[in-house]
């Protein structure tokens, strides 16, 4: 009977991995701490968790419910257009309304026990949780899995289109990118044509909604976005800067770290690279990898090959079997052909558990998309870095790591002869440097996941503020 007096907290992400991963470390977080959560996937997702047997078993207080997203079982999803963005939003909307009911409908008779629904975090993404919890009048707060500084473009990008505060033309508005000195066609992943795509629109839109919120909760640390920070906080309620989510719930649930460590995988991870790496000297392998979502041409991906293979020195690849963006090759083909590498340096995985890859003594440096949770586990581990930024928050964390944080170099793509040269500049006669720089971030990183720190000290918050919240 004492459940039904817990407060009860919804947690909802219907997107990529790089989303649902933090947000469902957060939800094991504060199911840890006491409170009654419900994680809501879209059947989509709930179906690729790999590993959910493990982490219900192990928390008591968490539970998952999926709902539908309204797209056809055999749609793609990896459009990330317009209409994929408004489709979602509009179509999710009336799924997850009838679940926030069915859970503030009365508890009795043969109705599973379980108690009211007190409030909804959700991922900012998309704005329809903000909308329903303004109709049903529940408190709810975003989630996002990205950067401040990401967040700051998006309400950075209307002044530029209206030229408010813009004096100079040749600057953006002095309060635009914090850190960084730019011109108007410079903010980190835009330029004046793709900011007026309706893509953008539709998420500036969106990024401008989670300002109705209670609050605003970041997968980020104050000390590594202090000079964006107090702009952002400016236009909400209440910031709570909570990262690296991963880091915090390892530490707090101890000796059930490594079974919590692939919270929420959609892929399994293949665990012989790890064996491999046993094999190979400490800092001399390269790990290469494209997160989740990434997808580049047949041609290109055979210039990485090459590349990698001639600058000599041993890799660990994640190739997703969907990575290949054009057509029929994916089919196999070119694994075939990427496995006749020389095979005592080459180990290709279609999946790896990352956050151990890194932290193996084995691992000397890492090439990346340069997503949000890589940067993080990166620093945790201390790896330099090579940013091979695409799209979206790629390139301002990439901007980042090269000028701001120092400890990794961009990577200029264009064919093996510059991707040979990038790598041997990382592992041999920059390696010294960039490794100072990454010491120096997770330097100030561990400083504020200890007791006493900035996101040690938020997490208490915001459990503390959710307690409050019981309806
Ligand atoms: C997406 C966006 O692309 C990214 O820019 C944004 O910051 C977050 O959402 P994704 O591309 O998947 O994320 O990249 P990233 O943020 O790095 O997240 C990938 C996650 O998958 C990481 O937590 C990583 O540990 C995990 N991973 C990746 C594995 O466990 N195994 C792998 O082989 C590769």
């Amino acid at each position: 009977m004492e459940m039904v007096d817990q407060p009860h907290v919804v947690m909802i992400s219907v997107l990529l991995q790089g989303h649902v991963k933090p947000l469902l470390c957060l939800a094991e977080l504060l199911s840890e701490a006491g409170l009654f959560v419900t994680f809501v996937n879209t059947h989509h997702n709930h179906k690729r968790f790999s590993n959910l047997p493990e982490i219900t078993n192990n928390l008591p207080n968490l539970h998952f419910v999926s709902i539908s997203d309204g797209l056809p079982d055999d749609h793609p999803r990896d459009s990330f257009d317009l209409e994929y963005f408004f489709g979602i939003n509009s179509a999710t909307k009336p799924y997850f309304k009838e679940l926030i009911l069915s859970y503030l409908r009365d508890n009795s008779g043969d109705a599973p026990l379980q108690p009211r629904v007190s409030c909804i975090i959700a991922d900012g993404v998309f704005s329809f949780p903000i909308d329903v919890a303004e109709e049903l009048e529940i408190p709810i707060f975003s989630f996002i899995a990205h950067s401040a500084r990401y967040l700051w473009e998006y309400f950075t990008i209307p002044k530029l289109i209206h030229g408010v505060d813009d004096h100079d033309h040749h600057l953006l508005p002095s309060d635009a990118m914090p850190g960084f000195e730019l011109g108007r066609n410079d903010l980190p992943g835009f330029n004046m044509e793709t900011l007026n795509s309706p893509v953008v629109q539709f998420l500036v839109g969106e990024s401008l909604a989670m300002t109705r919120t209670s609050g605003l909760i970041l997968n980020t640390i104050d000390d590594l976005e202090a000079s964006c920070l107090p702009y952002i906080t400016h236009h909400f309620r209440k910031l709570y800067t909570v990262g690296p989510l991963h880091v915090l719930l390892n530490s707090r649930v101890g000796d059930r770290s490594q079974l919590m460590a692939s919270h929420g995988s959609f892929w399994k991870s293949d665990q012989n690279c790890m064996t491999w790496l046993d094999s190979q000297p400490s800092r001399s392998v390269l790990y290469v990898s494209f997160g989740s979502v990434v997808k580049t041409s047949c041609s290109n991906l055979l210039e990485f090959w090459h590349g990698l293979v001639d600058s000599g020195r041993p890799f660990l690849w994640v190739l997703r079997r969907d990575v290949i963006s054009d057509g029929k090759e994916s089919n196999g083909e070119i694994y075939e052909e990427l496995q006749k590498g020389p095979k005592e340096r080459v180990c290709i995985v279609e999946w790896a558990p990352q956050e151990q890859v890194l932290g193996h003594s084995a691992i000397g440096g890492f090439l990346t998309h340069c997503g949000w949770n890589s940067i993080l586990e990166n620093i945790v581990a201390r790896v330099p870095m090579i940013c091979w930024p695409n799209w979206g928050d790629q390139s301002i964390n990439s901007e980042c790591v090269v000028k701001l944080w120092k400890f990794g170099v961009e990577l200029d793509a264009k064919d093996r002869s510059s991707i040979e040269k990038t790598i041997n500049t990382l592992m041999g006669h920059q390696r010294e440097e960039l490794q100072l720089g990454v010491d120096r971030i997770a330097k100030r990183l561990e400083d504020g996941i200890h007791e006493g720190g900035s996101s040690y000290n938020n997490v208490e918050m915001l459990v503390g503020d959710l307690r409050k919240m019981k309806l």
